[in-house]
């Protein structure tokens, strides 16, 4: 299942809409309450600004169920579409030059767009599934204290979403992870975070085993009363 995470109900579309999409192929998206009077004519005005995750490449717009894959996101268009419910969407593949407040999509033949139709922006399911949405597939995260606790929970999440991650701590039990086909794969190392002997240690045989390291969470540390 994809994840929605915008959605908005088109109330009004200006008398130049259709042009725009036929000569042009874009459409200009505004809040309704947010559009200026000069600007209604040529905007689809919709109802609603709640974007609920950062719009990227290889997401899904739609215009009701037709779907465009995004090629490329402007610099504004987060911010605009949150603020003020305004970006330019065009149908151009990417082609071209990659201006600020627009969301460049699939070239593909847009539908007539009528009042009460939805826009939304989703993330495909197999991105969901395999962790590329976070942008955590394939790294590596060194988690200090993560045979129990918070550590451990943390390291979990960074499996989950499939990261390498080197689980670091002074137990020498080791502890069990959920793993499934999309997670990264854990390594183990006994570590004493205040010995910086046995740190380095930690960091050659992360870097061995996974070749790099991208994240640390410094998470190992003991309650004092
Ligand atoms: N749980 C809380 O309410 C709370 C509140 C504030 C801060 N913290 C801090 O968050 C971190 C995790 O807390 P937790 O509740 O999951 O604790 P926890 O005791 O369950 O886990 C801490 C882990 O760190 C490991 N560890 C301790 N010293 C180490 C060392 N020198 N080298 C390597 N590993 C070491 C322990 O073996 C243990 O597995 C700790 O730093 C703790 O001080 C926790």
């Amino acid at each position: 299942m994809s994840k929605k995470y915008y959605s908005t109900k088109v109330t009004a579309i200006g008398g130049q809409v259709a042009d725009f999409i036929s000569a042009a192929k874009m459409i200009i998206m505004f809040e309704d309450s947010m559009a200026l009077p000069e600007l209604r004519d040529a905007c689809v005005m919709h109802s609603g600004n709640s974007l609920q995750d950062m719009i990227k490449p290889g997401d899904i717009y739609k215009i009701g169920n037709e779907e465009f894959k995004i090629i490329k996101v402007g610099s504004e268009v987060q911010k605009n579409l949150m603020n003020l419910g305004h970006i330019t969407v065009k149908f151009d593949g990417g082609a071209g030059e990659v201006l600020e407040g627009s969301l460049h999509v699939e070239d593909k033949p847009v539908p007539e767009i009528k009042v009460g139709d939805e826009l939304s922006i989703c993330r495909a399911a197999e991105e969901i599934a395999d962790g590329t949405w976070l942008g955590l597939k394939g790294k590596t995260a060194v988690v200090t204290g993560a045979a129990s606790g918070i550590g451990k929970a943390v390291a979990q999440a960074f499996l989950d979403n499939g990261a390498n991650v080197v689980v670091c701590d002074l137990n020498p039990n080791e502890p069990e992870f959920h793993t499934t086909e999309t997670s990264g794969k854990v390594k183990y190392v006994v570590t004493n975070v205040t010995d910086a002997g046995s740190v380095n240690e930690m960091v050659k045989t992360a870097v061995d085993t996974f070749g790099k390291i991208d994240v640390v969470v410094n998470n190992a540390g003991i309650n004092i009363p």
